[in-house]
């Protein structure tokens, strides 16, 4: 199959693997929440972490994020390569909430590799990707890895070849007012303090060779405003209903349904995009029912549960 095969396939929100020069990526529609969610699907995630955008260039960057003077010089020096960086999302950004994991920030990278780029090129769209294995699984670096823990969970994997770095990119948080290194990666701290001074590192790192273990816990999470009752099966006045399935009980101000027909990777979908919706005035709190604890059900019942635990402040933690 060519690149045009699997452009089509992403363009349909169909997934793909692909190679990068770091690892191989598991490739869809960035702009597509229905897309998105099938990468979670493969992945078996037991969380929804945010994922990275992976786009051409700067240029193409920019209609994404609020691109900014640090950012223009690591670019310049860095990209294509294995430098992730971390910037808000601007107002109306393509790019689906739940790629971000509802964040208010988006990660965007050019990778390297001739056939990503292609396949970028060629699909017309910014493509999210993760590490193409399985949740908790060693990242490949080969298509015939990507075969053996997700060959049929893809439609297609472009063959190109082993990574050339072979390790992650490195995560760049550029949203702080001090640059905050998120994830060691292929771009190294020193080369980066070369371009643009002294960085910070997250806390959140562990030393040694645990490092790169827990990628996904570095991102705060997305939470609303409002309080989440979870579980709910019965409804208050003041309250806003996020149903899941045909059966939702009656009386809510304010009803979104993540899937009528109970279809767990069409709520997942559809999971940020309703929350946020629902978190605006009017709505006193928001009642969720229960959703079940099966395939992509555990990483929403996750993203539930911080929902729901948050203390309410700034709608952040
Ligand atoms: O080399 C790579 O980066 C590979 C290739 C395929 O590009 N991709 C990759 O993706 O490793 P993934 O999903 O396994 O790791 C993405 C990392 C995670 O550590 C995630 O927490 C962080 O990027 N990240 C993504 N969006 C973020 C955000 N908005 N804020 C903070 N961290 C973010
Ligand atoms: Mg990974």
């Amino acid at each position: 199959m060519s690149i045009a095969d699997a452009a089509r396939l992403i363009r349909e929100g169909e997934l793909v693997a692909f190679p990068t020069e770091t690892v191989y990526g598991l490739g869809g529609d960035a702009t597509n929440e229905r897309a998105v969610a099938k990468i979670f699907e493969a992945k078996g995630r037991p969380q929804f972490n945010p994922l990275i955008s992976h786009v051409l260039d700067a240029g193409e960057a920019k209609r994404l994020v609020q691109w900014n003077e640090t950012a223009d010089k690591l670019a310049a020096r860095f990209w294509p390569g294995p430098l992730t960086l971390v910037l808000p999302r601007i107002k109306g950004s393509p790019i689906a909430l739940l790629a971000t994991a509802g964040l208010d920030t988006a990660a965007i990278r050019a990778p390297a590799h001739p056939m990503a780029q292609a396949l970028i090129r060629a699909a017309g769209r910014p493509i999210a990707g993760p590490s193409a294995n399985r949740s908790g699984a060693v990242s490949p670096t080969r298509a015939e890895h990507v075969a053996e823990s997700l060959g049929d969970r893809v439609k297609l994997i472009l063959d190109g070849g082993p990574c050339e770095v072979g390790l992650e990119s490195t995560v760049l948080d550029l949203s702080t007012s001090t640059p905050t290194l998120l994830r060691p990666g292929g771009a190294t701290r020193e080369a980066i303090e070369a371009v643009i001074g002294p960085i910070a590192v997250s806390d959140a790192i562990p030393s040694g060779d645990s490092a790169r273990k827990s990628p996904g816990q570095l991102a705060s999470h997305y939470a609303p405003a409002r309080p989440v009752r979870l579980n709910a099966t019965n409804i208050a006045a003041d309250e806003a209903l996020l149903a899941f399935g045909p059966q939702s009980p009656s009386g809510a101000r304010q009803t979104l349904n993540l899937s009528p027909n109970g279809d767990l990777t069409e709520a997942a979908a559809n999971l940020f995009t309703y929350l946020r919706a629902l978190d605006q005035a009017g709505n006193v709190r928001i009642a969720v029912m229960p959703i079940p604890q099966t395939g992509l059900g555990l990483a929403i019942n996750d993203r539930l549960r911080r929902a729901a635990a948050d203390d309410g402040t700034d709608g952040r933690r």
